[in-house]
């Protein structure tokens, strides 16, 4: 008889390495002080204000940023309204739709200059910069270029006019493809834009503030203010706009709400999430592993649909486990610039010490904490792709966004216990379902309250396709056909 050959498990962490593959920065061309982008100009804020803006891998500034006031969003709305009435709204549609696939093009000639100051500016890896956020703005120019004039087929049997200047306020995990959803639809549609970026990832908004003008579009049709919260809260309160476009947390899109009750101005709200990422027992476990690590660690779970939750059948929760933590402890934490590197840098101080918090509540209420030991650099800011074991429907770390590298897994025996399970909190954003048959997949997504659902994949997105929530996740959908309506009047 033959013995069983014992085989020695891999150690991952150091089976094997890299050698360092950073990216170049030479080729990038950044401003030391940059300006508010108002009717087509950078012009100088009227408090005179400025604020940093930092590499949080190194915490070292990369240039200062205009912090814009009541003045200059006043100035920027104007110009926007002007910029209506004079050109954008008398334009043919087809001439809209040159401007839109124009600004496309050069996003994609600058885009490795994008991606990088993308990842310097926000922590993203490079990686994901290069081929997921800068490929995906153009594309989303490019779809709606398309749309310009082609709106009474995507209203049949309607008139579609637009509504006016649109406030768009947008956040950090996305900077540059955020400022594509937004500004995208609302210019094919006919409205004019004030746009304000987030305060700690300025940069590729403004850059694309140098494309406007390389692209020639009309001064006014699109602006670019920076600032921090009082300047989003300034553009909301602002008599002179139709509509607010918002993404970021839950509870300045409940400010937005409350602020917009009564006005007649229109809104969309893209909010947080908690989605739950669950696992049966036939599905093919080796692919959904990958599936869940791409949905919670992908840009350092600074993701609104962040795949946060896993809920695990009980027949198979310990082999996932096992091959989660084989999986995480090969993953490269570090340099964002570094090709290789598979998570990135925290975006900012408030975000890390946010993660820190609701990890150590998670300790606190007894769930069972796993990381790698993997190294992270001393300087920056950094947190280790996180699991969370034995935790409970109760736990903050179960109900509450953390937007960063952890996931809170849980088991489950039957569809029924985990559909409910996963619809138990206040977000219902997006989720994700793996499994070998075709018929659980419709059972199971029928039955998640999400606005979006991948089956068998995770994190896919394309300009083509609506994407949005319901309940504290917001409302509204950006992206596709869908992402027109908010942007028009129909009669
Ligand atoms: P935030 O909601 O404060 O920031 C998003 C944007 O809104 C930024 O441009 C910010 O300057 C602006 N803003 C802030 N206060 C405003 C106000 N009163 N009126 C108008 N605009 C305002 O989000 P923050 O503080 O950066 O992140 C906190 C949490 O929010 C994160 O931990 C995460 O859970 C969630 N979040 C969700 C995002 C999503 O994609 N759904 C994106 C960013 C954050
Ligand atoms: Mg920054």
């Amino acid at each position: 008889m033959k013995k069983a050959v014992k085989v020695k498990p891999l150690n991952f962490s150091t089976s094997w390495s890299y050698a360092p593959a950073p990216e170049g920065t030479e080729h990038v061309q950044l401003k030391d002080r940059y300006e508010l982008f108002i009717n087509g100009k950078f012009v100088a804020p009227a408090g005179g204000k400025y604020f940093d803006t930092i590499n949080p891998a190194t915490e070292k500034k990369i240039a200062s940023v205009a912090e814009a006031g009541a003045t200059d969003v006043d100035k920027a709305v104007k110009a926007a309204r002007q910029a209506y009435d004079k050109t954008w709204s008398k334009m043919p549609a087809a001439e809209r739709g040159k401007y839109l696939y124009r600004i496309a093009r050069i996003l994609q000639e600058k885009a490795r200059e994008l991606a990088v100051i993308e990842s310097m500016d926000g922590g993203k890896p490079i990686r994901e910069s290069r081929d997921i956020d800068v490929p995906l703005a153009a594309a989303h120019f490019f779809y709606y270029a398309g749309w310009a004039d082609k709106l009474d087929y995507a209203f049949p049997g309607k008139r579609s006019q637009p509504l006016g200047v649109a406030g768009q306020i947008i956040p950090w995990n996305f900077p540059l493809l955020m400022a594509a959803w937004k500004i995208a639809p609302a210019l094919a549609c006919g409205n004019t834009i004030v746009l304000k970026p987030a305060e700690t990832t300025p940069l590729t908004a403004l850059k694309l503030a140098e494309i406007l003008q390389e692209a020639d579009l009309p001064p006014g049709v699109v602006n670019i203010i920076t600032g921090a919260g009082a300047t989003g809260a300034a553009l909301v309160n602002h008599p002179g706009i139709d509509k607010v476009a918002f993404t970021g947390s839950t509870d300045v899109g409940k400010l937005i709400q409350k602020a917009l009750a009564g006005t007649d101005k229109k809104y969309t709200l893209e909010l947080g999430g908690k989605a739950a990422n669950i696992i049966f027992e036939d599905a093919a476990i080796d692919q959904a592993v990958e599936g869940i690590i791409n949905g919670i660690f992908f840009n350092q779970g600074h993701v609104c649909c962040a795949g946060s939750r896993l809920f695990v059948q009980e027949g198979v929760a310990k082999e996932v486990i096992r091959k989660l933590k084989d999986r995480i402890s090969t993953l490269i934490v570090g340099d964002p610039l570094d090709k290789n590197t598979d998570v990135g840098a925290i975006n900012s101080k408030a975000q890390l010490s946010k993660i820190k918090t609701l990890v150590n509540a998670g300790i606190k209420e007894g769930g069972e904490c796993w990381q790698p030991d993997c190294n992270v650099p001393a300087k920056g800011y950094w947190f280790r792709p996180t699991l969370f074991m034995n935790v409970a429907q109760s736990h903050r770390i179960v109900q509450e966004e953390i937007f960063g590298p952890v996931l809170a897994i849980q088991t489950f025996r039957t569809l029924e216990e985990v559909v409910e399970k996963a619809n138990n909190t206040p977000y219902g954003l997006s989720g994700g379902v793996w499994t070998d048959k075709g018929a659980k997949i419709f059972n199971v997504t029928g039955k998640i309250k999400a606005g979006v659902l991948w089956a068998n994949t995770y994190n896919k997105f394309d300009p083509t396709s609506p994407f949005g929530g319901y309940k504290e996740s917001g409302m509204g959908r950006e992206g596709g056909l869908h992402g027109l309506m908010p942007y028009v009047k129909l009669s």
